[in-house]
């Protein structure tokens, strides 16, 4: 099998004035299909650094990383875009809701930018939306919904290109517990049976029996807990 997400010896330094701020160090990691993946750790640590190399934002000082199967260095720009759009969703801690959208038009926007088919997209979304609970809320802006509704279109949005990793960095911290818990109870429903990853950085120690492995990253260095 092959893994969805892949970390190889992994490094990311930022140079700081006269110094070099070691973010990442030597790391490697896998997620496999059916997986939810927690990362916890300090501010500061490394964990969206992490993220951002996982989702072919930021390229790696030395090391390589595959997103099923593919080592991104080895694509052009634009086919690290496609990919992107493709294979990865993100969820980020604010939905970044797009103000000027309807919640329908937030996923069909993503949706047409991996090129998927006007009438398919607007029954895709609407689907995806009414499974998790929004389907009265597709014609609503974003100012008009809850913090818990906001998180759920944004996770619906991660969802509509099918991608094979979902990273989602702290997207409970703007939430209570409760609805924390159901916004992680709903990535977890969204792999199980289906050729998916998620990996999510958290601070919440109450989510962790949620998810299938922990990983606890300091000073750049990311550790299996369990
Ligand atoms: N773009 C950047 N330029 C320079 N240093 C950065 C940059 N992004 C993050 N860092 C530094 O890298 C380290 C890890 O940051 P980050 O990955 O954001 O940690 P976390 O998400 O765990 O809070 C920190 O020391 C941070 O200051
Ligand atoms: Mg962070």
């Amino acid at each position: 099998m092959t893994a969805l997400l892949k970390f190889e010896n992994v490094t990311k330094n930022y140079p700081s004035g006269p110094t070099t701020i070691h973010a990442l160090r030597e790391t490697s990691f896998e997620a496999n299909a059916g997986e939810l993946i927690a990362i916890v750790g300090p501010s500061g640590s490394g964990k969206s650094t992490f993220l951002s190399l996982a989702g072919a934002l930021l390229t790696p000082t030395s090391g390589n990383i595959s997103i099923n199967g593919k080592i991104i260095s080895d694509l052009s720009k634009k086919e690290q875009t496609e990919l992107r759009l493709s294979e990865v969703g993100f969820i980020f801690q604010a939905a970044h809701l797009v103000p000027y959208l309807k919640v329908q038009q937030q996923l069909e926007f993503i949706g047409k930018l991996a090129g998927q088919e006007k009438q398919a997209l607007a029954k895709k979304s609407e689907t995806l939306l009414t499974q998790l609970g929004l389907g009265d809320r597709l014609q609503f802006y974003p100012k008009d919904l809850s913090g818990g509704e906001k998180q759920r279109v944004a996770i619906a949005r991660s969802l509509i290109n099918e991608p094979a990793i979902i990273l989602a960095d702290e997207p409970t911290a703007s939430l209570d517990s409760t609805r924390g818990r159901e916004v992680v109870e709903l990535l977890r429903a969204e792999i199980e049976n289906q050729e998916r990853a998620v990996i999510m950085v958290t601070h919440d120690e109450r989510m962790l029996d949620l998810c299938h492995h922990v990983y606890r990253m300091l000073d750049g260095v990311l550790t299996k807990d369990k």
